[in-house]
């Protein structure tokens, strides 16, 4: 069984998609710790719901970002993960941090990499016209958000759509999208090659495998 350290910082609906496959038999992989930066992060309930442990790293505790990411990766390191998934965390980690999971830590992201890293990616994404918008499963390394891509999934802009309603439809794709790589991941068939992703043994290209998530 594959074990999962998931890090969050807020609502962990994405986490929730991670309990739910790990329940039901859809992913061959365990949560072993749901860990936040944030002690009121909702996720942090849907952790112990699950029965899953959780702990809170806050980041205002620590005298700068090398003294919190050594304290997070003792936590995590406690939990021995295979693999850490980082689901709505919102610190941006140090590179000695990164090295240390490389190639065993997945995030995802709410724009179509390369475009729009960093935050309000919605926003921009209507600021320029886009005619789509969506969702990036990416390793981490230390570029932010940065990382080989693994795998996308868009949505088109609607006439009308703001950043929040937009969210929320890249949000539901991004439910289908983080458990299949999270699955592949489990699989064995996903690894990270010379800085490239790599599944079932082909490089994937630099925007990841295109997912066609909003087909049922
Ligand atoms: C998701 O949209 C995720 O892509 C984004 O935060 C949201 C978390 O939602 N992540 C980032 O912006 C990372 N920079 P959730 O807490 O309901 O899973």
């Amino acid at each position: 069984m594959t074990r999962l350290v998931v890090l969050i910082s807020g609502g962990g609906s994405n986490l929730q998609t991670l309990l739910d496959g790990c329940h039901n038999g859809e992913l061959p992989a365990e949560v072993v710790a749901v860990i936040s930066n944030k002690a009121d992060a909702f996720g942090l309930q849907r952790a112990k719901q699950a029965g899953v442990a959780t702990a809170v790293i806050d980041h205002r505790d620590y005298a700068d970002r090398a003294a919190f990411d050594a304290a997070l990766a003792d936590c995590i390191d406690e939990f021995e993960p295979d693999l850490v998934v980082l689901a709505g965390f919102m610190r941006i980690l140090t590179a000695g941090f990164v090295e240390r999971y490389l190639g065993r830590m997945l995030n995802i992201h709410p724009s179509l990499l390369p475009k729009y890293p960093g935050l309000h990616t919605h926003q921009r994404a209507l600021d320029a016209g886009d005619h789509q918008a969506g969702a990036t499963v990416h390793f981490v390394t230390p570029e932010l958000d940065g990382g080989p891509a693994i795998a996308q999934a868009a949505v088109s802009i609607e006439p009308g759509d703001d950043a929040s309603s937009l969210a929320k439809r890249v949000l539901a794709q991004e439910h289908t999208l983080y458990p299949s790589v999270v699955r592949w991941f489990a699989e064995g068939r996903l690894t990270l090659v010379n800085n490239q992703a790599v599944l079932d043994g082909a490089p994937l290209p630099m925007t990841g495998k295109l997912l066609d998530t909003q087909t049922p």
